[in-house]
This record gives C-alpha cells, structure tokens and sequence, in this order.
C-alpha cells in the first residue's frame, strides 16, 4: 500500500504557504489520495480502476463514514439489474431467514470435507473473496488461516447481517470482512487480486455458470487456489436424477434460482484452471434430492 504515509493534517499546515493554483493541485491530490486510503482501507484487496467503481460503493454501505460518494454504487446496481432481476425484499429477506435456519444439520454434514478444503488455504491464502457467501456458515473455518481478509459477495443484500453475525461469532475482527452486494457474473475486484476464493453451494444458484467461473479465474492471482463444494445432478438414469428433473423448476422458485441438475463438477473441468483442477464426487446421505455434491481444489 504506497500511501500509508499521508497524514491530512501535515498538508493543511503546507497548503497554507502555497499560491492559489498549487493549493488546488495539492487540494485534488488530497482528495485522490483520501479515496485511495479509504478504499485501500475497506480491505487490503486491490481494487479495479477500470469503471468497476461499484465496489468501492457497495463497501460503503457497510463503512458509512468513509469520503466516498455513494453515487459509485450505480455500476453494481445496473449490473444486477441485468443480470439477476430484483426480487421483492420480503423474499429476499426470506430466503435470508431460511438459509439460516436450516443450515445447521446441512453444516454438520459437510464439516469435514469443508475443513480438509480450508487446509488448503492455512499459510497459502490471505485475501480471499468468497462468492454467495450467504449467511456465512464458513467463518468457522477461516478462523485457522493467519491474517486472513475476507470479502463475501451477495447478490441479495438480506444476508449482509446474518453474514456479519456469523464473521464476529467466528472471532474475526470487523475489518477482516467485507460484505459486497454483487454477483459472480460480475466480480468487482482487480484481475489477480486475491490469493483464494472459496463457493459453497452457489454455483447451483447463479445464473450463468461460465461467466462465473471466468471471473474467479480472472481476479485469482498466479497459483491461487480455488476450494468449492457445489450439490449437482444425480447419476443419469438413477431414480434420483428423475425426481430432481420433476422438482428442478419448483426449487429454482422457492430456492432463490438454485439448479438440481447441473453438471458443475466438469464445468469446473471445462474452466480450465491454469494449474488443474481436483474435482471429486460424493453423495451425503441425509441430504434426500440434493446428495450428490462435488467438492475439490482448483489451482490458478
Ligand atoms: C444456497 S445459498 C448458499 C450460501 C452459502 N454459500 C452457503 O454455503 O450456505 C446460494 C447463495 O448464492 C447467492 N447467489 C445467487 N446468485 C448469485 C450470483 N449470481 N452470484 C453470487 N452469488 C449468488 C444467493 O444469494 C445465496 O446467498
């Protein structure tokens, strides 16, 4: 970070032995700067100067006392207009509610796949980005990675205060989480910004799949790691797969847009991560239409 050193007060007392047109250079650069250490404070995350300002928006509404204008949410909210139309709140809210209530014998389940793929992360991962991070049921394991800096993003802007919930429950400080409303599709971060990024049971949920896995590719720095768990199709031609084609349309509605069959395990494949990608199949028996899950480790 180059501009740790700027102290606002130092420059005022400068300002004032200078001539009008060099008081307005220093004046903007003030500002600029400010900008740069408010964002650069959000999180250690490096931010993408390409128009992708919506992020440093969205962080906003969880630091309300930072100097930069809300007007630079109007990318993000565009971009989630047109790719994931809006939902009522009540829905949203619900579907929030819901995530949290049932979660628990879901996490149970899952544990120790999810603990062997956060290992991955212990000494290698600092800044990760976790997609749908939801009501944040994976805090717990973060807690084991030292230093480490989360941003999750959520296109439903209802699980920012379960999600907080769950970071300070965890023992993680409030400036080692960042909620940002966003999509997959559209990850508002700099190419090659983050050391991980971590997807549990989202890719069933987003809408298009490619795009998605494009852009955890794009902002995963060289050798960065990949860790996902995702439930997908059962088997063709199992009984299981027949009554998760019958349920699909029903759980897409009253599941937020949730898919039961697709193919994520070889559309991770199909993502072609530079350094290849571990994909391995599983089924969890208490879980009745959504057992079979895929679960692995991909490297940038
Ligand atoms: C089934 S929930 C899983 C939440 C959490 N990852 C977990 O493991 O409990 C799916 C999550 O993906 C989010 N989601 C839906 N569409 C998305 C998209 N296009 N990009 C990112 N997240 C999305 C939903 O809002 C929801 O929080």
């Amino acid at each position: 970070m180059e501009i740790l050193h700027f102290s606002p007060s130092s420059s005022i007392s400068t300002i004032i032995h200078r001539p009008r047109r060099k008081i307005m250079a220093l004046r903007d650069s003030i500002k600029t700067q400010m900008n740069l250490i408010t964002t650069e404070s959000v999180s250690s995350f490096r931010f993408c100067p390409c128009g992708r300002r919506h992020f440093i928006g969205a962080a906003m509404t969880s630091m309300p006392f930072l100097p930069i204008s809300p007007s630079h949410a109007s990318t993000s909210t565009e971009d989630l207009k047109r790719l994931r139309p809006p939902k009522p709140d009540w829905y949203e809210e619900f579907f929030a509610w819901s995530m949290n209530s049932e979660v628990e014998s879901y996490e149970k389940e899952v544990s120790d796949y999810k603990m062997k793929l956060f290992d991955n992360l212990v000494g290698k991962a600092e800044k990760v980005l976790e997609i749908g991070i939801g009501t944040g049921p994976n805090f717990k394991y973060y807690t084991d990675i030292p230093n480490v800096s989360v941003i999750g993003i959520d296109p439903n802007a209802k699980m920012e205060s379960y999600a907080r919930k769950s970071a300070t429950e965890a023992g993680l400080k409030p400036e080692e989480f960042t909620f940002v409303h966003a999509l997959g599709e559209s990850i508002p971060l700099e190419d090659a910004s983050v050391d991980a990024v971590v997807g549990t049971l989202v890719l069933c949920s987003v809408t298009d799949v490619t795009q998605t896995l494009k852009e955890i590719k794009r902002i995963l720095r060289p050798g960065g790691i990949y860790i996902f768990i995702e439930h997908v199709a059962a088997e063709d031609g199992t009984f299981l797969r027949l009554v998760q084609t019958v349920l699909d349309p029903l759980q897409q509605v009253v599941a937020d847009g949730c898919h039961l069959t697709r193919h994520t395990g070889e559309s991770i494949l199909e993502a072609r991560f530079n350094g290849g990608a571990d994909v391995k199949k599983t089924s969890l028996s208490r879980l009745a239409y959504i057992s079979s899950h895929v679960y692995g480790v991909a490297y940038n």
